[in-house]
């Protein structure tokens, strides 16, 4: 009797177990399903729309006098020499704002570290902070305490020597001179670099896999080479009451080329060159930033290749299989140094290298990165790669 009444118990169990297992299985398809169905009317669509997007190159092109008016900015504080006289792999930008004194610090401090990064890692980076004049805030700044924190930036600058600052107002609706600027500094200066990146100051940059991934790609001799996470088929964002809102005067299709989240990506010095180059013709006053990324590589023929370890507004699980692939996670302040010491340990090698270890890997990734409704950070194929 109480054999059975076990072994009943057990085939319940194994029951209940089936049919969760395929529950779960049949929700991860459904994600991918979902994900499909979407991506299909988006490209459709994109396709569809192709024929405009000739148009918005038409639209966009301006006279060369009337686009430089977007650089024109004098330089309060530069360093034209960084790349001289030196290969560099990678010149890595780190788009801050002039309040942000103790980002930049955690950076240089972690993945930012120059000097770690040539011994430890054998590779030249130069990771330099582009910044705008400190400007109006919602709260408005007064001229004397704006004095003050431009005096604050040129003793930190004297110190690191690594602020590449412009005359206007570092504002969210100018991040597009941001980024013109630093395509025109990487044109004028660093022209020879191989690669070129873009990041946010709260996003975690893993530089061991960056890196390692990087010298891979140069060694194939990359070209055309764009890479982050990519927005395809991106409808501009209406609402007023949105930090993106786009008025219909200023974008009035319905969907924007693709482009890569501005919160971090790559791009080969080719790229960078083209980009630069689309800048000197086209009509910058579209205010999102990686959107007019997107319309300058798309006016230029290149378009953007997804890295599933880029994250974009999404922040990557804290997990050591993660760690072992993770390239770019958003949203960190805090936790930076933190997740620079696990991150980086060599503890995340040994755990996640041979059989046992991929294999638990495989089912670790599965669970973080393909729950159902789970959105916000590496996409589910993440486990597969
Ligand atoms: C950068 O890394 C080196 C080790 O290569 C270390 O000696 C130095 O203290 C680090 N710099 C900072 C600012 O943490
Ligand atoms: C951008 O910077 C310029 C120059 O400082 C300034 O006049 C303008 O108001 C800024 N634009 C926005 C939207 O903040
Ligand atoms: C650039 O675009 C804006 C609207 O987005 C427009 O107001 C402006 O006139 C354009 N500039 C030129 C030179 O056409």
């Amino acid at each position: 009797m109480f054999v059975n009444f076990r072994r009943i118990r057990r085939c319940q169990r194994l029951q209940l177990l089936t049919t969760c297992l395929v529950l779960s299985l049949l929700m991860v398809c459904w994600e991918q399903l979902d994900q499909n169905v979407v991506n299909h009317v988006r490209s459709y669509s994109y396709r569809y729309l192709d024929n405009r997007f000739t148009f918005i190159k038409e639209s966009f092109t301006i006279p060369q006098e009337e686009a430089l008016s977007f650089s024109k900015y004098r330089f309060l504080l530069d360093h034209r020499d960084k790349c001289a006289n030196q290969d560099v792999l990678l010149l890595l930008f780190v788009k801050t704002s002039p309040e942000n004194t103790g980002r930049r610090r955690a950076i240089r401090s972690t993945w930012g570290n120059e000097s770690f990064i040539r011994h430890i890692l054998g590779a030249n980076v130069k990771v330099i902070f582009v910044l705008g004049a400190p400007g109006a805030t919602p709260e408005g700044l007064t001229e004397s305490y704006k004095a003050v924190l431009q005096q604050r930036l040129v003793r930190e600058d004297r110190l690191n020597g690594d602020l590449i600052q412009r005359d206007f107002a570092d504002t969210f609706h100018n991040l597009t001179l941001k980024l013109i600027q630093q395509f025109h500094w990487a044109h004028a200066n660093c022209g020879h670099a191989r690669f070129v990146m873009t990041a946010d100051d709260d996003v975690f940059v893993h530089m061991p896999n960056l890196v390692s991934y990087l010298l891979e790609e140069a060694g194939r001799g990359v070209a055309d080479f764009w890479i982050g996470r990519v927005h395809r088929g991106a409808p501009p964002i209406r609402d007023k009451s949105s930090k993106y809102y786009v008025s219909r005067e200023m974008y009035p299709w319905s969907t924007y080329p693709d482009y890569t989240a501005g919160a971090g990506y790559v791009v080969s010095g080719d790229v960078a060159e083209k980009i630069y180059r689309a800048t000197l013709r086209l009509n910058a006053s579209i205010y999102i930033d990686d959107v007019f990324m997107g319309i300058c590589a798309h006016s230029a023929g290149v378009a953007p290749q997804e890295h599933v370890y880029f994250s974009g507004e999404g922040k990557a699980p804290y997990h050591v299989c993660i760690y072992d692939q993770m390239m770019t996670s958003h949203g960190h302040v805090e936790d930076i140094h933190d997740l620079w010491r696990v991150a980086t340990d060599p503890l995340v090698k040994q755990r996640t290298s041979g059989f046992l270890g991929r294999l638990y890997c495989k089912a670790a990734k599965l669970a973080l990165l393909c729950k159902p409704y789970h959105f916000n950070t590496y996409p589910c194929k993440g486990a597969f790669a």
